[in-house]
């Protein structure tokens, strides 16, 4: 269909978002939601009404890009990410190598990236001042991006975290609550897009959950294949409790805990 296209066409210029990798009912569902709430009935309408009011571009971004998170997202599986994290600070310690990297793949407004920030600082304890921490945060999205950053938040959102370490990493500012730096400082926030291919390499432990689940199978297989080639060897990937290894790259990873969705790539 021509307006698609084109429709595509437009969201590449203006986002620089090549929308072909996503699946395709994916994008439709997205797109109809847009068609509902700006009262159009078909994408020429559409198209048009985007021409008139060119803030509807923001929208449709924010639609095609969900951002939701939130911290500790599904906790079984947080268990065993702190278990993980433990594990490789005693090896690094064991071993006397002081260099640790995380990467949140897909970091939407920062949650994910804090909550993996607290644990390793928990996990390092006094231990702190020897190593080098460090966690890469990347997402397409720059407003999300901003927000991480940022790293102030409602309430809503801080509950979730549990008391011990609420008190400890964020503080009150008015009715916000605002991460602390002593954990902040570890986080690199950057603007990537998962098709590119990574800029960070010999990472530990790589979080890509509920990203892989918007993209074709091609699609799934570049981005795993992408973080393939970040992760040191018997290095941890994670996806999300919906989303499954393509089925191409099953020889690379070790399926470590297949229901949590916990991988190892295979050394070679
Ligand atoms: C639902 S959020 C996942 C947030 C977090 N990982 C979690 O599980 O709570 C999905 C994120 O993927 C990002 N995303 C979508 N396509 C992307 C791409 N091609 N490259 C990088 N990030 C992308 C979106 O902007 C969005 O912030």
């Amino acid at each position: 269909m021509k307006e698609l296209i084109l429709l595509k066409w437009r969201i590449k210029n203006r986002f620089g978002v090549d929308l072909r990798p996503y699946r395709g009912n994916f994008i439709e569902r997205r797109i109809k939601s847009r068609l509902f709430s700006t009262h159009t009935d078909n994408l020429s309408q559409y198209l048009a009404f985007l021409d008139e009011h060119p803030e509807e571009y923001d929208k449709l971004a924010k639609a095609l890009l969900i951002n939701v998170t939130k911290f500790f997202r599904q906790e079984a599986v947080w268990r065993k990410i702190n278990y993980l994290i433990r594990e490789i600070v005693e090896e690094r310690w064991r071993k006397n190598r002081k260099r640790i990297r995380f990467w949140s793949a897909g970091c939407a407004t920062g949650e994910e990236s804090y909550s993996l920030a607290m644990l390793l600082s928990e996990a390092l304890g006094d231990n702190l001042e020897d190593f080098y921490p460090k966690i890469y945060a990347s997402d397409l999205d720059e407003s999300a991006l901003s927000i991480a950053e940022n790293a102030i938040y409602d309430w809503e959102k801080v509950k979730d975290v549990g008391n011990k370490l609420q008190k400890k990493y964020f503080k009150k500012v008015g009715e916000k609550y605002r991460v602390n730096e002593e954990i902040k400082k570890f986080i690199d926030f950057q603007k990537l897009n998962l098709f590119s291919s990574s800029p960070f390499k010999f990472v530990d432990l790589v979080l890509c959950r509920n990203v892989l689940i918007y993209f074709s199978k091609e699609g799934q297989e570049k981005i795993v294949s992408n973080i393939f080639d970040s992760l040191k060897p018997n290095g941890y990937l994670v996806l999300g409790e919906v989303e499954s290894l393509p089925f191409s790259l099953g020889e690379s990873f070790l399926p470590l805990y297949p229901k949590l969705r916990i991988f190892q790539k295979i050394r070679y």
